[in-house]
């Protein structure tokens, strides 16, 4: 008989569940498995993570599985709400009663806003918010955090373009909240007007914060000023209207040419899956980190698992 009686449980819905110094130890970790891969390879032997995914993913689900693989754990899980018994109408706080029993930790990706938090609520197991609605996505946060970290060596005294669909896209409002408690940052909130940051990461973050932000329409008149840019592609599924989404959905393309006004040092960042917002020729810039980015989701995701199921490897 599995054990019925845990400790206290530690979740991760939103980004700022983290505190600061929590981030840095993940980062720090996260490093560590990245130069002593062998290390970590037994340190979740026997223990089983669970993907429950009631939207499409492609990074997300497979870097959880495979940051669980490479931790010498096991997966199993559904990857849409059609193949399991959600389809007959079974709750989320029901389902997370049941997969709780079978698995160690939870990541669970669901279109509606909060549904990992409710989970949580009746999770006998750790629960990991793997992307809700048009909400947060802090692990994409942490793996973001990840790639600035690695490829500028600070998270402070950096300014940022976050382009794009700036209303619906989750990455964006937490990572945004996420850098909000770093020094000196300053935000540039690259949009059309349809898609600006909703109000509410203006009053309860960015004002809050003192930090530097503006709201601007150019791309191109941004650019020269950043030191990082995040792309983001309009986000299809969270339209109520096609015309609108046709009318919106190329706004901006980062091209080769562009990027002549670019600091050298510049970063591109990019949650993916991409659309048209990147042009392919700037795949083989220096400065584009995209794909990078992706295999540090990987890395951070095995800090992230470790925390929560508490394993401590020496
Ligand atoms: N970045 C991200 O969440 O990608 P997926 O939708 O493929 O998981």
């Amino acid at each position: 008989m599995e054990e019925l009686e845990r400790g206290p449980v530690r979740h991760l819905i939103d980004p700022m569940d983290l505190s600061v110094e929590e981030v840095e130890e993940l980062l720090n970790v996260a490093q560590d498995i990245i130069n002593n891969k062998d290390k970590y390879r037994e340190a979740c032997k026997y223990k089983k993570l669970a993907t429950l995914f009631y939207e499409p993913s492609t990074r997300t689900r497979l870097s959880f599985e495979s940051a669980m693989m490479e931790l010498g754990g096991n997966v199993l899980g559904f990857s849409s709400a059609q193949s399991s018994s959600v389809s007959k109408g079974e709750s989320v706080e029901d389902t997370v009663r049941v997969v709780g029993q079978f698995a160690d930790i939870i990541a669970m990706r669901h279109p509606n806003e909060g549904a990992p938090k409710l989970a949580s609520m009746y999770s006998p197991v750790p629960i990991i918010n793997a992307g809700d609605g048009g909400h947060n996505h802090p692990t994409q946060t942490l793996t973001d955090l990840l790639t600035i970290f690695s490829e500028k060596k600070k998270l402070d005294n950096f300014t940022i373009g976050l382009c794009g669909d700036l209303k619906f896209g989750r990455t964006v409002h937490s990572l945004i909240k996420a850098l909000s408690r770093y020094e000196g940052v300053k935000f540039v909130l690259i949009s059309p007007k349809e898609l600006k940051v909703p109000g509410y990461i203006i009053t309860e973050v960015l004002e809050p914060s003192g930090l530097s932000y503006k709201e601007v329409t150019s791309l191109e008149e941004a650019l020269p000023e950043l030191d990082v840019l995040y792309m983001t592609r309009v986000q299809k599924e969270r339209f109520f209207n096609e015309a609108d989404y046709i009318r919106l959905k190329d706004t901006y393309i980062l091209d080769k040419k562009k990027l002549d006004n670019a600091k050298e040092d510049m970063i591109i960042l990019h949650p993916l899956p991409r659309v048209n917002e990147i042009a392919a020729d700037v795949d083989s810039d220096p400065r584009a980190c995209y794909f990078k980015q992706v295999l540090y989701g990987k890395y951070i995701r095995m800090a992230l698992i470790l925390k929560l199921l508490g394993v401590d490897v020496k």
